[in-house]
């Protein structure tokens, strides 16, 4: 773990001036000059960062916030790692970028990779974004199997170019649909798309999937996409029996499987992926955000018996694979096995979950709580028995906690929270102090 005593942790948050202060207010107003399109959390939130040391975020203010985003659920090792920053920067002053020529560093790194994926997981091309990577993971699954369709679930995400977005419900940018793209109901046992209550359901989502795939596609399933937990959509955990089921159907089938652990993976739910919780090994494994520790650096990694189908497929790109990308990679992984990240990992569920528990039984407007590792959500409602969303108290709880020195990243009503996993305890307790202290005035307000 950083060097970082009790003492010192006791001072952060630091708020000097109420955030947004003017310096970022007037930053933020300039670079929107320029900048169009920002997130609902920056638009509800301007405020405007200067440096990351570790679990602490420093604005341009002089305000110092406790980091439970890990910027966008990426700097998982924390921000500016020292061994991981020497590594970059060692790398910039040797060799940036010579296209997909072979490198010791790529050689290292996917070396490494191939070492934490389970299973025979280890054929790998390298892309610089989430969603390049799932483009090749589609491309991947359509040259494996000569078959076209597709099919994901409602409310997942998985990037915004057309092949993503034809995965997901959400309606990025008024995007269509490609053919051969359809969807199923993710099972949410919380809001369960078929009003049953698990596990008297006999998981009736997994029925329906196989009952659609029948009636709706043409028979040419090429894969089935799915991220192993639900990340944008509001850290959504399947019921334990639908992955091993999904999975056994898959084989059956001859659909091939391809998981989406963008978010999931490198550790964020205290193990190295999360289709670890439930002992299954996908086809196809999409890689990203935490991979880099912030260095752009994605991977698609195929079982064993596909390494030969992704040698029919160029994956050669400006910057997939670039030495410098392959340094961070190789660094961040090295810091995972080194700090015992994925066991402090599970140390912060044990924090994080147990204060949210009993939360949950003391506050009127927290429906339903859930995480692993280092991912949680916290469904806010106006009533626990309509479990209608309470979106005002989520964007209010929000900006009452970003005040107070906590930078995180709800999403409507959903409190989505994602420490580093360099986390201590301490400074995890005293994050979710803030947040309780957010949602009792929020309830206070609406007259709770
Ligand atoms: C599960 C998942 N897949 C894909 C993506 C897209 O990644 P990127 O934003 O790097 O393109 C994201 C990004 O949030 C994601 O969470």
């Amino acid at each position: 773990m950083q060097e970082n005593p009790v003492e010192v942790r006791k001072e952060f948050p630091r708020i000097v001036v109420e955030p947004p202060g003017p310096k970022s207010q007037d930053l933020h107003r300039k670079a929107n000059r320029y900048m169009k399109g920002y997130s609902s959390q920056v638009r509800l939130f301007p405020v405007a960062f200067e440096r990351g040391k570790g679990y602490l975020l420093f604005d341009v203010d002089g305000n110092t916030y406790i980091d439970f985003s890990s910027g966008i659920y990426v700097t998982g090792c924390g921000h500016c790692h020292p061994k991981i920053t020497k590594a970059i920067q060692r790398q910039v002053a040797k060799l940036m970028n010579c296209h997909d020529f072979t490198t010791s560093v790529k050689y290292e790194f996917m070396e490494k990779l191939a070492s934490v994926t389970p299973g025979t997981l280890s054929g790998i091309q390298l892309y610089s974004d989430g969603t390049s990577a799932v483009e090749a993971g589609l491309r991947a699954c359509r040259t494996a199997t000569g078959k076209l369709e597709f099919v994901s679930f409602w409310r997942d995400f998985h990037g915004k170019t057309v092949g993503s977005v034809s995965l997901a419900t959400m309606s990025l940018d008024k995007g269509i649909r490609a053919p051969g793209f359809f969807l199923a109901p993710h099972p949410n046992c919380y809001r369960c798309p078929f009003k049953l209550n698990y596990p008297d359901c006999g998981i009736y989502c997994m029925e329906f999937l196989k009952k659609q795939i029948k009636e709706e596609s043409t028979g040419r399933v090429a894969a089935i996409v799915m991220e192993p937990v639900q990340g944008w959509g509001g850290s959504v955990f399947p019921p334990a029996e639908f992955l091993p089921l999904l999975r056994e159907y898959c084989t059956k089938k001859g659909i091939l499987l391809m998981l989406d652990e963008i978010l999931t993976g490198m550790g964020r739910t205290g193990k190295w992926f999360a289709c670890e919780h439930w002992n299954i090994i996908p086809d196809i494994m999409i890689v990203g955000k935490g991979l880099g520790n912030g260095y752009p650096i994605t991977a698609i990694v195929v079982k064993e018996e596909y390494k030969d189908v992704l040698e029919k497929m160029s994956a050669s790109s400006s910057y997939g694979g670039n030495p410098v990308a392959c340094a961070a990679a190789l660094a961040t992984i090295k810091v995972i096995e080194e700090e015992d990240l994925l066991e402090n990992a599970q140390r912060i569920e044990k924090v994080v979950m147990g204060r949210l528990n009993k939360m949950e039984q003391a506050h009127p407007i927290i429906g339903d709580v859930r995480g692993k590792g280092c991912l949680f959500g916290v469904e806010l409602v106006k009533d626990k028995l309509t479990k209608e969303p309470f979106e005002e108290a989520g964007k209010l709880v929000y900006q009452k906690a970003f005040k107070k020195g906590l930078a995180w990243i709800p999403a409507g009503h959903i409190l989505r929270m994602s420490p580093p996993l360099i986390m201590p305890e301490e400074v995890a307790d005293k994050a979710i102090d803030i947040i309780e202290e957010s949602i009792a005035e929020v309830e206070k307000k609406f007259g709770y």
